[in-house]
């Protein structure tokens, strides 16, 4: 463990080294005593416009960076704690913590960056300072403990991009330095443990949400303006996504599950069309369009669309297809498929989903009506009763011998 510890720090050391990121010490006092102190290697990425493109800066903190002692504080009359390192010309990175007694963690985090900046942004089409702020920054740790993520995390705040390295960080500290206790942030938990076989691609985060496996079935349902409902689903639905990792610098695909208890889901129902909208946490959109045809009395799921704004894509992920053909079934009836379907969206985008039962139009009391059941379901049901059919054939067929062989034998001896 202590020499995995060990190698694991030597190995992103090395990396930093490579990469020319220098590590920083940055402290915040007041009066006599730190509240505030992190040592942590930082590269930014932020895309920016020229006149007639865009482009993307890349430049790491540089060890010249120090704390901004007017805007930084310890947080005393009501104000949280905020750790504000300036580098460059006009450039900042903020760090605002806040705490509920047990935990503490970073709310937000800002980025100032100079745009006349030339030597960072050449040929920008703007001298402007932006700020940009992220709220999801996922930087947490006990109370009195140090937090520590020596693996790459990136935090992606509007146009540009954060990747913290080699990072230990505390606020609302005990003492003046940081405490021997250390919250392990996940990502060196599993490059700790996969260490000693993988030791090469230890530097990338793991970027998804949720691990897959199979997805927990979500219970969701849409009401309409009169607050009854009109549209029920079940299903347990997972992403099969490829996009650019900013972490591993590639394409990856990535499977990812929706995570029911916090997937929030609403919508619309009108005559021939109901949207059911899915929202995981802010991060993820999934919208069903079903459409009715009212000729023919029916219904077939016509669109998906996905918008996915993961920490460590490099923009938001959106695909949509609205000329789908899919789940098709008959007004009045709920359409179910218990096995497993992929729903091919885009070339980049798949939905597998699991035990599913959908009934997006003719909802009267709140529950299912009678199923249609898709073709797999109705044919893996054929394999129990094509076999049971067998097997009752076989029976009857020896009872059958049994009971002519009986009679035969019993025929024999009144002869005798
Ligand atoms: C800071 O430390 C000095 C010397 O140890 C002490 O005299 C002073 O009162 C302290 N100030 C505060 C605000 O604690
Ligand atoms: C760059 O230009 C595009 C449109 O040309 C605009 O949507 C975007 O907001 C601009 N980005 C920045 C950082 O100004
Ligand atoms: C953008 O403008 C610059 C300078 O005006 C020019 O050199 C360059 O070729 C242009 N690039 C494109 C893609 O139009
Ligand atoms: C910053 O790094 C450079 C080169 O690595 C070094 O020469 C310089 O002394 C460092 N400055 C400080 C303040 O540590
Ligand atoms: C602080 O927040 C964490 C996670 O949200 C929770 O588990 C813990 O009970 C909270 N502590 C207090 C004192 O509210
Ligand atoms: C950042 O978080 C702190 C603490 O929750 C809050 O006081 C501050 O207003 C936030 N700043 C922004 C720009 O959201
Ligand atoms: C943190 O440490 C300080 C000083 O040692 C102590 O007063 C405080 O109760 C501790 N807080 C927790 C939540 O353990
Ligand atoms: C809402 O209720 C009113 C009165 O009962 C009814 O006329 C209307 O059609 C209902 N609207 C919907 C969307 O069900
Ligand atoms: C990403 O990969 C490309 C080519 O594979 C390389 O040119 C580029 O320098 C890499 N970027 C980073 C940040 O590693
Ligand atoms: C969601 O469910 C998982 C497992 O079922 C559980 O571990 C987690 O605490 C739940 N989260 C919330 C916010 O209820
Ligand atoms: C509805 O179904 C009828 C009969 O199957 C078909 O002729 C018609 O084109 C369909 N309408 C739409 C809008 O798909
Ligand atoms: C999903 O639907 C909601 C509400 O109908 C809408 O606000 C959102 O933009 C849609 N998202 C996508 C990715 O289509």
């Amino acid at each position: 463990m202590k020499l995995s510890h060990a190698l694991t720090a030597l190995i992103f050391t090395w990396f930093a080294v490579l990469g020319c990121i220098q590590a920083v010490t940055l402290e915040v006092h007041e009066g006599n005593s730190t509240c505030i102190k992190a040592e942590l290697s930082a590269s930014l990425s932020i895309t920016y416009n020229t006149s007639n493109s865009t482009r993307a800066a890349h430049v790491s903190l540089p060890n010249s960076t120090t704390v901004d002692k007017g805007s930084s504080s310890c947080g005393t009359g009501g104000k949280s704690p905020q750790l504000v390192a300036v580098f460059g010309p006009g450039h900042a990175l903020g760090l605002s913590f806040s705490t509920n007694g047990s935990l503490y963690s970073v709310a937000n985090l800002t980025l100032w960056y100079n745009l006349s900046d030339t030597s960072i942004f050449p040929e920008a089409n703007s001298s402007d300072v932006v700020t940009e702020v992220s709220a999801s920054v996922g930087i947490w740790a006990m109370i009195n403990t140090t937090y520590r993520c020596l693996s790459p995390t990136t935090v992606r705040v509007g146009g540009a991009t954060v990747t913290f390295s080699d990072m230990r960080l505390e606020a609302y500290m005990p003492g003046s330095d940081l405490s021997p206790t250390e919250s392990v942030c996940v990502a060196d938990k599993a490059a700790t443990t996969t260490l000693p076989t993988t030791a090469g691609t230890t530097t990338t985060a793991a970027p998804a949400p949720t691990p897959a496996g199979t997805p927990e079935r979500g219970n969701y349902s849409v009401h309409d303006s009169n607050g009854t409902i009109c549209l029920l689903a079940q299903m347990g639905l997972q992403l099969n996504v490829s996009y650019f990792s900013l972490s591993q610098n590639k394409t990856v695909q990535n499977v990812v599950n929706l995570t029911p208890n916090v997937t929030r889901s609403s919508g619309s129902c009108a005559a021939s069309s109901a949207t059911l909208a899915l929202t995981e946490e802010q991060t993820t959109t999934l919208n069903f369009t079903f459409t009715l045809n009212s000729t023919s009395n029916k219904y077939h799921l016509s669109k998906i669309s996905l918008r996915a704004n993961w920490s460590d894509m490099t923009a938001p992920f959106l695909a949509s297809n609205s000329s789908l053909n899919y789940l098709r079934s008959t007004l009045g009836h709920s359409y179910m498929c218990n096995t497993e379907q992929t729903l091919v969206v885009m070339s980049n985008f798949s939905l597998n989903t699991f035990k599913l039962q959908v009934q997006p139009f003719g909802v009267t009391t709140a529950q299912f009506a009678t199923a249609e059941e898709c073709q797999v379901d109705q044919d893996q049901m054929l394999i129990p009763i094509v076999v049971g059919a067998a097997l009752a054939g076989l029976v009857l067929i020896v009872l059958v011998a049994y009971l002519i062989g009986r009679k035969r034998s019993h025929a024999g001896y009144q002869t005798i």
